[in-house]
């Protein structure tokens, strides 16, 4: 028997009468204030919403730092931000002790950066792993780093509806692999992998461990150190909510940190930034990883949702990001199947992250009628719309709303 929409509304507003991040969401600027006419945001895992925290922390760098302490702000506080962030994300959000998070460039960048230096620190092997489905920025890079570096890509063919399995990492390492670089969410269909088994894999190799944390951090719970993870890099604009072109982390494992030489010798990651020697020595531990200037006021954002995971902290995050994702299926399941749609994420939540996918050859030009109704999801190749759902803002009534338009919208059609 199927359920009506106004089961599902109802259900909705009594998952949300006892959700305990509820508070969370009237947090966030833009919701229940009447600046904005969104329906329904549903594109958290690409870019996040503003808090309003970070309204008034904005407002007052302009004034109190920036225009008050001028030039006094490096000196006083912001040469050391990168890090001070980078140990708060570390503590609250991957699971990392302080010293091995630093905040500075983009996602990109960071890759490279970590990326280029991992692959040099393991001479004489010749491959880096890599899948089919991974975000293009990662596989890029690596293809970049292989022809800089005369190394072979180790291409492992990822499921475009699930992701990659220990099993098949299992087939393509071996002492010939210098470097796994792999999504712990898949950006596409949101899997979720393991990353410890991966990491002891790829480690029982000889090889070391890149993880793109971007579709995880801030909605699944990561523990870096625990998992023995050597290297990761993500988004902050995000679930972070940092804003459009926040600067992304990137996490250096300890005891790794002072055998790597990253690519992009900068004067701030020097060891002494003010000496302006002749030639380049990196800094000891995790500032060798910076390189220029780090983009203060893109740092500003992220620090107020970190300040909210810590108080309410990553395993309840998790716990409402699943009860989302379940909704979310639910519904689309009872509302969307009469249209022949598909589930293009995991069905089992351990193996499910932040956001899901449905599949329909007509979901391109859904997502282009919903974007005009004030209902926001995201549509990728070759025809998915993903439901990226937001634990600190999104509510259940929302995420209602959106799969109702995405049937609205689907029914509509010539
Ligand atoms: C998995 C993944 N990696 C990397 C990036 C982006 O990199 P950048 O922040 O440099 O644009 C994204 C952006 O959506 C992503 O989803």
């Amino acid at each position: 028997m199927t359920s009506t929409t106004t089961d599902h509304l109802a259900a909705a507003r009594a998952l949300d009468a006892t959700d305990p991040l509820a508070a969370f969401r009237t947090r966030f600027a833009g919701i229940d204030d009447g600046s904005s006419d969104i329906v329904a945001y549903l594109d958290g895992n690409s870019l996040g919403r503003p808090t309003r925290a970070s309204l008034d922390r904005i407002g007052r760098f302009l004034v109190e730092g920036w225009g008050g302490r001028l030039i006094r702000g490096w000196d006083e506080e912001w040469m050391e931000l990168p890090f001070t962030i980078g140990d708060a994300l570390g503590a609250n959000v991957l699971g990392a002790a302080p010293g091995q998070t630093f905040v500075g460039d983009s996602t990109t960048v960071t890759l490279y950066k970590l990326a280029r230096a991992a692959a040099d620190a393991r001479p004489g092997r010749s491959e880096i792993v890599l899948d089919t489905d991974n975000f293009p920025t990662d596989r890029y890079v690596l293809d970049g780093i292989a022809r800089e570096r005369g190394l072979t890509l180790r291409w492992i063919e990822a499921d475009t509806s699930a992701g990659v399995t220990p099993e098949q990492v299992e087939a393509v390492v071996g002492p010939q692999t210098a470097l796994v670089v792999l999504s712990h969410v898949a950006y596409r269909s949101g899997y979720l992998a393991d990353v410890p088994a991966i990491t002891r894999i790829a480690h029982a190799s000889g090889a070391l461990v890149l993880w793109d944390l971007c579709h995880s951090a801030g909605s699944v719970p990561v523990d870096l150190d625990a998992w023995g993870v050597d290297l990761a890099a993500g988004c902050t604009y995000k679930y972070l909510n940092g804003g459009p072109g926040s600067p992304a982390f990137g996490y250096v494992r300890a005891g790794l940190q002072n055998t790597l030489a990253q690519p992009i010798q900068g004067w701030m990651g020097a060891d002494d930034v003010f000496a302006m020697g002749p030639e380049y020595r990196p800094a000891a531990g995790i500032r060798r990883f910076i390189s220029g200037t780090p983009p203060i006021v893109g740092m500003l954002a992220m620090q107020d949702t970190i300040a909210m995971i810590a108080e309410c902290g990553m395993p309840a995050v998790r716990a409402k990001s699943v009860a989302l994702t379940e909704f979310a299926i639910t519904v689309a399941e009872d509302l969307l199947s009469p249209f022949g749609l598909t589930l293009a994420s995991p069905r089992e939540s351990e193996r499910r992250g932040g956001h899901v996918t449905l599949n329909h050859p007509a979901m391109r030009q859904v997502t282009a009628a919903l974007w005009q109704r004030d209902v926001i999801p995201d549509y990728r190749d070759p025809n998915g719309l993903r439901l990226g759902l937001s634990p600190l803002s999104t509510s259940f009534e929302e995420t209602y709303r959106g799969v109702a338009a995405v049937r609205d919208a689907l029914d509509e059609l010539p």
